[in-house]
């Protein structure tokens, strides 16, 4: 390799003319100064890659010199000479930063190796450290880049779970719209499926049931009777008694409602709840003849919920509906039979409200 600097600061001029005479020869261009402050000064204007450096300058301290031409340039290869009773020093000057060392007298061949050595780890490092800078940069670049994909992201989730919602929602209007429009058809007044839902989260607050299943329960409430959409006009408002197939026609509207809403996979709970809620406590309600604790709480409420609102309102076999204290004690009566009775407990707890 050619034109590579080399600066040589040492009081012996014998030792200035063998490294100067070996590297020249090689290739460097070679300056030396015998004193420490006229090779400060020329490593100044030179900015000479290696330096060869005397431990013994009177000038100046060998431990100033080294941290000076450190200071300068870090990456300097730096080759300390001394004599093998200066060993301490050398591991100092080492310790600072020094690359390797040499002992007096010195050999052409060994001037020359440690020189070659000391530049190419030089190379090494600084190669080394412009990779790392590289690795550096880029990796801020793709951190930059991961937190504006994040941002991304997070906000496309937003919409996307706006975007949910607002279906959802859609849905849910259009199905309670649909359900209202049937307690209409049904002659209950227009508000039954709101009393229902009233009473039954009532009575669910009253059961310290948790609050996301108060809300399925709600919205259960909403659209306990939509499978009556496929019962007749004729059996539906019907005066009269039902016969036994006309009765049976009724009870299929808490399963049909289940099946409508059954695509929506978000009303699971819900579902669940439609499809129980004529169940009985004893087991002897429909479509599964389910007992006990067997039964969905949320349909042993709103069963409570339901007969209670019929029982008050006009039915097309009846009139006048009963009075709320009849209500009441047919509710009571009905406690353990076809009422789970905790939910009893907890609607006579809060029908003041009603
Ligand atoms: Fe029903």
């Amino acid at each position: 390799m050619t034109e590579e600097k080399v600066l040589i600061i040492d009081s012996e001029e014998s030792a200035c003319n063998l490294v100067k005479s070996v590297l020249s020869s090689r290739g460097f261009q070679v300056s030396v100064a015998q004193t420490a402050g006229v090779g400060l000064h020329l490593q100044e204007e030179n900015e000479c890659q290696l330096i060869f450096l005397d431990l013994c300058m009177k000038d100046l301290d060998t431990r100033y010199i080294v941290r000076e031409l450190k200071r300068r340039d870090d990456r300097i290869a730096l080759i300390i000479v001394g004599y093998p009773d200066s060993a301490n020093l050398v591991q100092e000057a080492l310790n600072l930063g020094a690359s390797d060392y040499l002992y007096k007298p010195l050999r052409s061949d060994e001037v020359y190796f440690k020189a070659r050595h000391a530049l190419e780890l030089r190379q090494f490092t600084t190669n080394n450290s412009k990779a790392l800078k590289g690795i550096e940069e880029r990796n801020i670049s793709l951190q930059k880049q991961n937190l504006l994909l994040a941002r991304r992201i997070e906000e496309s989730t937003k919409n996307l779970s706006r975007l949910y919602e607002d279906l959802r929602e859609t849905y849910m209007r259009t199905i309670k719209a649909l359900a209202h429009a049937l307690d209409a058809r049904d002659h209950y007044t227009y508000s039954h499926s709101d009393n229902v839902t009233r009473y039954a989260e009532l009575i669910a607050r009253q059961m310290n049931v948790d609050m996301n299943y108060i809300e399925d329960i709600k919205d259960a409430c909403q659209l306990h009777d939509l499978g009556k959409i496929g019962v007749h006009d004729s059996v539906l408002t019907k005066p009269s008694a039902l016969t036994p197939e006309e009765f049976e026609e009724i009870k299929q509207h808490s399963q049909k409602g289940a099946q409508i809403l059954e695509p929506l996979k978000f009303l699971d709970n819900v579902i669940d709840i439609v499809k129980h809620h004529h169940e009985r406590w004893d087991g002897k309600g429909y479509p599964d003849g389910l007992k006990g604790e067997g039964i969905p709480i949320g349909a042993r409420i709103m069963s409570v919920a339901d007969s209670y609102d019929a029982m008050v309102s006009a039915r097309p076999y009846r009139k006048v509906g009963l009075s709320v204290n009849e209500a009441i004690e047919e509710i009571k009566k009905n406690s353990a039979l076809q009422f789970d009775p905790a939910a009893v407990e907890a609607f006579l707890k809060v029908v003041d409200k009603f």
